[in-house]
Parts: C-alpha cells; structure tokens; sequence
C-alpha cells in the first residue's frame, strides 16, 4: 500500500468545521479503500499567533513543504486585527505559497446544475458551466520592482508597481495550462493585454512558441484580457481552459467564481514546480472563501468548497481521477437532492448544517463506490 502524506491546516473561523467534514472522507477513503492517507495537523493564522506569536511556525513551515500535499481551510478575524503587519493571519498564507513557490493558481467555475437558478446570469448561459481558470501567481505587477510610494517634493506623490514577466514564468505557467486542457476539453485561451503592455506582448509569444513546440495537439486561443472579461459574462461556455498573469487572473477568476453561486462552493488548488528526481509537484488546496467569522461556531458553514478542494487534491496530486469524479458527483448528487446549506438555499430546499451536508456528501461517495 503506498503511503500519501497530507499537512492539514484548518486555520480560524469556518476553517476547522470545514475541514472536519474533509477528514470524515479522508477516514472513510483509508478504511474502506486502503488510501494510505497520513495526516498530520498543524496550526495557521490567527490560531498559530495565539500559540506561538506567529502565522505559521518554522516546524509547520517545514511539514508542509515536506507533505505531499497540503489541505488548507482559511485564517483571520476580527480578533487578530492588531496584531504586527508581519505576524497577521494572511501572513502564514503569504509565506506557504512563497516558500512552496506555488506559481499557478487554479480556480475552477462550475456550474451545478441544482444551482444554475442562483447564478448572476441567465440559467441557460450557466447550465454546464465548466472552466478552469489558471492563474500566474509569484510573478507580475504584485512583485515586480521597483514597487514604492515616492515624495516629487512638489506637493505630488507618485504611487508605483511594475508588472515584470521573464520568459521562464510564462513558458511554466503556459505548461500547467496545455497540461490541464489535455485532460479536460483540451482548449487553452490565453489572456494578455498585447496591445498597450510589453510583458503583454512576450507572454503572447512565449505562450504561443511552447505551443508550438510541445503542445500543438491543444488547441489554442488569445484573447485581450478586457474583451475575455467582457466574454466571460456575455458567453462563458466558450472557455475551457483560461491562461493569465496574476493581476487579470485574480480579476477575471472572482467575476467567473460568481457566475456560479456561493462563496462556499468555491474550491482552488496552487500547484508548484514539479520536483527534478520524483516529478511530484507541491501543491495546496483551499476554498476561495475567508474565516466567515459572522457564521463561525455556529455548525452551518458550507463545506462543499473544502470538499470539493479536496476533489482537486485527489485529481491533480494523486492522479486518483476515478475518486475525485465520484467526490464530484457526490456534491452535484447532493445538491440534486434538495440538501441545502444555508448560504444556497432555495424555495422548497431542505436546509442542513456543516455537519449534515458532510455526511450527506460522504454517504453518497460511498453509494457510488
Ligand atoms: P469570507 O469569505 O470569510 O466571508 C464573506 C461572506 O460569505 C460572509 O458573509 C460569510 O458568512 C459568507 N461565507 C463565506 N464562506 C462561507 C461558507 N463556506 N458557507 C457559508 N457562508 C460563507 O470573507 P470576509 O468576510 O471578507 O473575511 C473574513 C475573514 O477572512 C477576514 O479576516 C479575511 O481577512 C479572511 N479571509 C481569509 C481568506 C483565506 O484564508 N484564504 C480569504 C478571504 C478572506
Ligand atoms: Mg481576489
């Protein structure tokens, strides 16, 4: 039996119910299947502050660096609004996806059909929705330098970020993307803004040579970035896979996310480079959603986007591609069946808690087995 190592960090707020949902299924997978998953906890964010005064010890930093993946629920909360800049929940985030050098940001948007009624746009523009949004994420205006606020000594201040792309970010960040498509729909579209940005015009050239030279069996697309924005809401079944930098990827994948419901539906995963020697990549999972610190304690946070995080896990880290389908089905299965959560509840819905909607997932993944 081989052995998979998972670093859980629940966090604060809605972290840990959620991720006790996660675990119930990861329990189930080793009894029932012989998964060989072995966890290991630790502490992030603000409850990481409260134990040892910062968002993320150095032996929790090296777990999750040596795991093979990490699960990750979500920090912060009013209760840690004054602590330093540097120890501040988000920091244990910052500093996993730095150390990891998790350089691409994936966030899917699909469309369930139980819900396509609570989506901004119309049923039919929804129904069947599924895109991947790969975003660059260690690169680009968020990093580049210089990145400062100057005094022009004449009563001006000049506010300045760079947005800085070198070949190799591109070449990898592209190479995820023809990666991905060839398991999904096998269509990449690539986003940049070529008409009035240099780095826009090198990434539409190195994304279109490494097409050329290793992936022409996928089939490619650009697109300016402010006319993809314009797509996603008046077309979005037209994408399959979407390729951008990290500031027009953080944009463009929150205005895909709401085409399709809840917060808490919202699963992602940030995938490094792969490993020289075995090719295992180091890898991430968390909901796009926050600490929801105005529902914490409570048992009725959504878990459906921990889950579904875990999905992602199953498919992209352990290549267990019948399970993460069957974990799929399970959450549209439930969702078919009218068991809500609060936060996408409907006329006529049975409405569940955090733990009701786990054990409802769970039950139905067992079903399908
Ligand atoms: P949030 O995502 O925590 O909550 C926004 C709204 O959505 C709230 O009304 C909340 O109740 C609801 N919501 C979120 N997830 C839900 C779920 N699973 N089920 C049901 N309802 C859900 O964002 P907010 O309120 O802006 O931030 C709260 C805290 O979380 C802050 O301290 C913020 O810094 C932190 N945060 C952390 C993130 C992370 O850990 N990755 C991401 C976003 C915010
Ligand atoms: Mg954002």
């Amino acid at each position: 039996m081989s052995t998979r190592t998972l670093f859980l960090l629940p966090g604060d707020g809605i972290g840990p119910e959620a991720m006790a949902e996660v675990v119930k299924i990861i329990d189930h997978m080793n009894t029932d299947a012989g998964a060989g998953f072995v966890t290991d906890t630790g502490l992030v964010g603000g409850s990481a502050y409260d134990a040892h005064g910062a968002a993320i010890s150095d032996a929790d930093m090296a777990k999750a660096m040596a795991a093979d993946a990490v699960l990750f629920g979500a920090v912060g909360g009013p209760k840690w609004d004054d602590v330093p800049y540097e120890a501040r929940p988000e920091a244990g985030l910052l500093r996993l996806r730095k150390d990891m050098q998790l350089f691409a940001n994936l966030r899917p948007a699909i469309c369930y059909p139980a819900l396509s009624a609570a989506s901004s746009l119309k049923p039919e523009l929804v129904e069947g929705l599924d895109i991947l949004i790969v975003r660059e994420l260690t690169g680009g205006v968020y990093f580049g330098e210089p990145k400062e606020i100057i005094d022009l000594g004449n009563g001006q201040k000049r506010g300045i970020d760079t947005q800085v792309y070198d070949t190799y970010e591109i070449e990898r960040i592209a190479g995820v993307a023809f990666e991905l498509a060839r398991t999904r729909s096998n269509r990449v579209c690539s986003m940049e803004k070529r008409n009035v940005m240099k780095s826009g015009v090198l990434w539409n050239q190195v994304v279109t040579a490494s097409h050329k030279e290793k992936y022409s069996d996928v089939q490619l697309d650009h697109m300016l970035a402010d006319a993809g924005g314009m797509q996603l809401v008046r077309q979005p079944k037209q994408f399959d896979v979407i390729v951008t930098d990290n500031l027009f990827g953080d944009m463009l994948s929150d205005v895909a996310s709401m085409l399709t419901g809840s917060l808490g539906m919202l699963p992602s995963a940030s995938l490094g480079a792969p490993d020289e020697t075995t090719g295992k990549r180091k890898a991430m999972y968390e909901p796009v959603h926050g600490s929801a610190p105005d529902i914490a304690g409570r048992g009725i946070a959504n878990p459906i986007a921990m889950i579904a995080s875990f999905a992602m896990c199953l498919r992209y880290s352990f290549n267990m591609i019948a399970e993460a389908d069957r974990l799929e089905k399970a959450i549209a299965n439930v969702l078919d069946q009218g068991i809500r959560t609060g936060d996408i509840m409907a006329p006529g819905a049975r409405q569940v808690g955090t733990n009701e909607m786990g054990d409802a997932i769970l039950a139905e993944f067992k079903a399908l087995s």
